[in-house]
C-alpha cells in the first residue's frame, strides 16, 4: 500500500472510527480498508489510481457493474424532478409495480433504507400479524446489523457442538446485544426440516416467523433445496407461522424471481435490497397482502416508516436496474459466463493439484481453500477449510490487481475476456500459493 493510502488512512482515523464508515469495510485478507478514487464497470481504482478487477462488487450490490450508465442517468433525472425527502412520487409506486410483477411472493411492498431495516421490520410485522413473540433463526445466517440479527450470523458464530439435529445455542457476535434477546429466538440448523417440524409441534403457538436465506452467499455459496423449502412452507402453514426469506444478498442473482423463484417456493414475506437498485441505498419488504396490510391496520398497526423510506434516487435506480434485468435473455448469457468461470476455475485447481473447491450459483460464488470436497454446511467449513491458506491466496490475488473481500460476484459487465484474463492470474496465484504453503 502506498504513501497516499497510508496518510489518508491515518487522517481518516482522526475523525472516522477506525477510518471507515462500516466495520465490514476492513478487508479480511489485507486487514486494511480499500479507499476508492473511482469505480467503473468491473473495475475499481484505489487512491493512487491502481486498477483492480473487482470480484466484490460493493458487497454484491452492484451486480450490473459499478457506475452503470442507465442507473446513473435515472438518478440524474431525479435532479430534474428536484429531489426532496419525506414525500412519495409516481416513481415510488412504479418500482413497487415492477417488484409485484417479478417477485413471486410480492403482492404489496413497503420500502426501508437498508437490508438490516428490512429484516428488522419483517420480524416486527410477523410478530404484529400473528400476535406471537418468538422468531426462528437459522444458525449461521446473516441478516444485517440489528439486535435480533447479531447472533449465530456467520460460520464463525455457529454452534458447532450441534451436529445438526437439535436447537443450537445462541452465540452473540457483537457486544451490546441484550441477553434478553436470546429469549425471543430459537436458533436451528439449516436444511433439516425435521428440527423445525419438532419445534413447531411443541412451540408453534409461540412462533411468529422463521427467517432464512434461500442461498447462503455470506459464507461462500451453500444452497438449499426445493424439498427443504417446501417442507418449511408446509410446517408454516400447519402452525400459522410466517415464512420470511431474506433475498437481500441472494436477490437478482439467479434471475429476476430471486432465490425463492429459483427454488419454486413461496414465502409469505421476502426482503430485497442491494442489487435491487444496483448499489443505491434502498431496500424493501414485499409479500402477501394480508400480512403486509397489518402496517395499515386502523386499530393496531405495525409501524413502518422513516424520513428516507422510498427515497427518489433509490426508486429511480431500482426502476432502471429492473429495466435492464427484464430484457429478454439478459440473465442467460451472464449466468452462463459465470458458470463457465466456476467450472474453469475448478479445473485449474484440479490440474494444479491444489486443495480448493469452487461453489457458485447464479452470479455469486465461494472458493473454499483447503478442501477438494463439496462444502455443504458450517461443520464442513470449520473442519475442512484452511483459513491461513485462504488468507495467503486472496492476498496474492489483491496484490496482482484482483479484488476479493467477503462475498464474490461476477457482474453482468465482467466480459469473457476479463474472466479469461482473471483465470490466468488465478492459475499463477494457485502455483505461487502452493509453493509457499507447501500444500
Ligand atoms: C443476507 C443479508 N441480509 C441482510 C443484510 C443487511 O443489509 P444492509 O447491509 O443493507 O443493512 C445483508 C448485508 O450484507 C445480507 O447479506
Amino acid at each position: 500500500m502506498s504513501d497516499t493510502f497510508t496518510s489518508y488512512w491515518a487522517e481518516a482515523q482522526r475523525s472516522l472510527v477506525g477510518g471507515v464508515s462500516s466495520s465490514f469495510r476492513i478487508n479480511p485478507f489485507t486487514d486494511k480498508p480499500m479507499y476508492l478514487s473511482k469505480a467503473d464497470g468491473a473495475y475499481i481504482f484505489d487512491l493512487d489510481g491502481n486498477r483492480f478487477i473487482d470480484f466484490f462488487m460493493g458487497h454484491g450490490a452492484c451486480t450490473l457493474g459499478h457506475n452503470r450508465p442507465e442507473v446513473a442517468e435515472a438518478m440524474k433525472k431525479v435532479f430534474d424532478i428536484g429531489f426532496f425527502a419525506e414525500f412519495d412520487h409516481p416513481l415510488t409506486a412504479q418500482l413497487a409495480q415492477k417488484i409485484v410483477q417479478y417477485i413471486p411472493c410480492a403482492e404489496r411492498v413497503r420500502y426501508v433504507n437498508s437490508g438490516s431495516e428490512a429484516t428488522l421490520l419483517s420480524i416486527r410485522l410477523a410478530r404484529g400479524y400473528t400476535g406471537r413473540q418468538k422468531i426462528v433463526r437459522i444458525d449461521g445466517h446473516f441478516h444485517g446489523g440489528h439486535d435480533y440479527a447479531l447472533l449465530n450470523n456467520l460460520a464463525s458464530f455457529v454452534d458447532l457442538d450441534n451436529p445438526g439435529d437439535k436447537l443450537s445455542k445462541v452465540k452473540h457476535s457483537s457486544a451490546g446485544v441484550p441477553t434478553k434477546v436470546d429469549d425471543t429466538l430459537y436458533v436451528i440448523p439449516w436444511n433439516n426440516a425435521e428440527v423445525f417440524e419438532k419445534l413447531a409441534r411443541e412451540k408453534g403457538h409461540e412462533i411468529a416467523a422463521i427467517l432464512m436465506n434461500p442461498i447462503d452467499y455470506n459464507n461462500g455459496c451453500i444452497g438449499s433445496s426445493t424439498e427443504y423449502l417446501q417442507a418449511i412452507r408446509k410446517i408454516c402453514d400447519e402452525h400459522g407461522i410466517v415464512f420470511i426469506i431474506d433475498e437481500i444478498l441472494s436477490g437478482f442473482r439467479t434471475g429476476l424471481s430471486c432465490g425463492h423463484g429459483y427454488y419454486g417456493v413461496l414465502p409469505d414475506l421476502c426482503l430485497l435490497g442491494k442489487a435491487l437498485t444496483n448499489g443505491v441505498p434502498l431496500a424493501a419488504i414485499a409479500g402477501r397482502e394480508k400480512i403486509m396490510m397489518k402496517i395499515m391496520d386502523p386499530i393496531d398497526p405495525v409501524v413502518a416508516g422513516g424520513t428516507f423510506s422510498g427515497n427518489l434516487f433509490g426508486c429511480a435506480a431500482g426502476i432502471a436496474s429492473i429495466n435492464i434485468m427484464e430484457q429478454s435473455g439478459f440473465f442467460v448469457g451472464w449466468l452462463k459466463r459465470a458458470s463457465d468461470f466456476y467450472t474453469n476455475l475448478q479445473t485449474i485447481f484440479d490440474e494444479e493439484n491444489f486443495p480448493a473447491t469452487v461453489q457458485g450459483l447464479g452470479c455469486t460464488f465461494g472458493i473454499y481453500l483447503g478442501t477438494r470436497e463439496p462444502v455443504r454446511n458450517y461443520h464442513d467449513i470449520a473442519e475442512k477449510t484452511n483459513p491461513a491458506l485462504r488468507k495467503i491466496f486472496f492476498l496474492k490475488c489483491i496484490e496482482k490487481g484482483y479484488y476479493f473481500h467477503t462475498d464474490f460476484t461476477i457482474s453482468a459487465i465482467h466480459s469473457d475476456e476479463l474472466l479469461a484474463q482473471s483465470l490466468d492470474t488465478l492459475r499463477d496465484v494457485t502455483r505461487q500459493t502452493k509453493m509457499e504453503m507447501k500444500v
